[in-house]
């Protein structure tokens, strides 16, 4: 596939209970912006996005509105209400591009976490080409802890060694993820991220290497960590810094 055309839905509608702000945690401020703002500046600048689904809660739409006109963007064609759980945001989020899938005038689908704001062009250019190779591929980070389950009586259980920490934005072939996304409906299964849907169905996913600073905002801890990660990307916007950290794959 040359040149993909390629929908991303970012995912917006959580509560952010876990931080419990004064407002959603995508609208709280990281380096002076939005977090959400973020994330759709990074799509707005990548050539194969053309469409961005932007799955909003059913309240405060308003506030998500503002985002959007605020920072100018023109790539943002839906903005939808959002579910429950991150999954039925997910569904949501794919069937106010249903039609153009139909139409194929959609290739790859990316599916980003609104509370990742650090996802860097390279990386989403990387996981998307794989995912146009393959039909689906996710970025995800080598763990860097040895991970454990919990087996009977709180008993450590091994769960081997390789293990990888599965980030976003997640990429699929558009008619895949959506096919996957409404057996899953018909099933009533509600998967933890984009990739669990479609594994289900046996389909192949490949990992693609992200880089470790793509954190997920999820405690008041991530804020103070999301504001050096903004001060370092803003002070070396060359990606000198990082790149030499992380060197592209
Ligand atoms: N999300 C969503 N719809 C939901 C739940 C989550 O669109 N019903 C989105 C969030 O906005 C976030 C991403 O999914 O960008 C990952 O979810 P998470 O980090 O858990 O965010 P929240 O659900 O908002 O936070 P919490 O679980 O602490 O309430
Ligand atoms: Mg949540």
């Amino acid at each position: 596939m040359d040149e993909p055309r390629v929908a991303a839905v970012v995912l917006a509608a959580g509560g952010g209970e876990r931080i419990a702000g004064p407002t959603n945690k995508v609208l709280l401020p990281i380096g002076g912006r939005p977090m959400l703002t973020w994330s759709l500046e990074l799509f707005e600048r990548l050539r194969d996005v053309q469409t961005v689904v932007l799955v909003v809660p059913d309240r405060n739409r308003s506030a998500y509105e503002s985002v959007v006109r605020e920072a100018g963007l023109q790539k943002v064609k839906h903005i939808v209400p959002g579910g429950g759980s991150r999954h039925e945001s997910e569904y949501l989020g794919l069937l106010a591009i249903v039609d153009a899938i139909a139409a194929a005038s959609i290739d790859l689908v990316l599916v980003h976490d609104a509370a990742r704001p650090f996802a860097r062009p390279d990386r989403v250019e990387a996981v998307t080409q794989e995912a146009g190779r393959t039909g689906a591929a996710i970025l995800a980070i080598p763990a860097t802890e040895r991970i454990v389950a919990l087996g009977p009586g709180q008993a450590v259980e091994d769960i081997g060694a390789g293990l990888w920490v599965a980030q976003t934005p997640q990429a699929f072939r558009a008619t895949l993820v959506l096919d996957a996304h409404r057996r899953a409906d018909r099933d009533g299964f509600q998967g933890t991220d984009t990739s669990s849907v479609v594994e289900r169905l046996g389909e192949r996913v490949s990992v693609v290497a992200d880089r470790p600073d793509n954190i997920k905002i999820t405690t008041p801890d991530d804020l103070l960590r999301a504001e050096l990660i903004a001060e370092q990307l803003g002070a070396h916007e060359d990606d000198v810094l990082l790149g030499a950290l992380w060197p592209r794959t």
